[in-house]
């Protein structure tokens, strides 16, 4: 897939993110990340899908993925279909690979899933899962606040992810999330990443400059 940025609106205030969202779009963006936090996977609380139902409809058509960095993403899950296109679910919420399997196979046909991965957790752990969803997210800082410093790690991630989708010949994007810059950002593209979130660098104040940065 050709290089892409997906911004996160976290950090804007509540009733002003769709304004966020229209800005961005004007600028050329055709992804937004929206992060939903519960208070106990991470300790914040973030995005409601009220509100990105209220975002949706007061935007230009885009592609929407949900971050669901909570516990029992399931009610998410259905709260979402219909409204956005992918759902990210953290492996690190469930006690084995079937419970995630029969999770995707309930929803499947309605949303696309996507698995992501905290910067503690093995890539080798989630290749097994890969048959079954559509997108991989790597985190590339502690999922639950904006503005952190890259892990430089999560480049080997990058790079042991796309060797491991190339093997099994499925298209499959890799979205990398946390601490993503005008430095980070070509060594993910370099590594092999197809969509990077961008929240601090760009969302509170962003311009075509920036964007063009991220994806050079
Ligand atoms: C963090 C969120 C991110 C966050 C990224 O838990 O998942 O999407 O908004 O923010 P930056 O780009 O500032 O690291
Ligand atoms: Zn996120």
């Amino acid at each position: 897939m050709k290089k892409n940025i997906s911004p996160s609106l976290l950090n804007i205030e509540k009733g002003k993110r769709h304004l966020s969202a229209n800005e961005l779009i004007k600028l050329g963006i055709n992804w937004i990340h929206y992060d939903f936090m519960d208070g106990i996977f991470v300790p914040n609380k973030a995005i409601e899908i009220d509100e990105i139902k209220f975002i949706k409809e007061n935007t230009p058509k885009h592609t929407m993925d949900i971050h669901l960095m909570c516990q029992n993403p399931e009610e998410q899950i259905i709260k979402s279909i219909g409204i956005v296109d992918y759902a990210t679910i953290h492996y690190e919420v469930f006690n084995n690979h079937q419970e995630i399997i029969d999770l995707i196979h309930k929803y499947h046909r309605k949303i696309k899933f996507g698995l992501s991965i905290k910067p503690q957790t093995k890539v080798k752990d989630i290749i097994p899962l890969l048959k079954h969803i559509n997108l991989v997210l790597i985190m590339s800082v502690e999922p639950g606040a904006g503005g952190q410093k890259f892990i430089d790690n999560s480049l080997v991630k990058i790079k042991e992810i796309k060797n491991a989708i190339a093997k099994i010949n499925k298209n499959i994007l890799i979205q990398v999330d946390g601490g993503i810059n005008n430095e980070t950002a070509p060594l993910c593209f370099e590594a092999g990443a197809d969509i990077l979130v961008s929240g601090s660098y760009l969302v509170l104040n962003p311009t075509k400059e920036k964007i063009d940065l991220l994806l050079k």
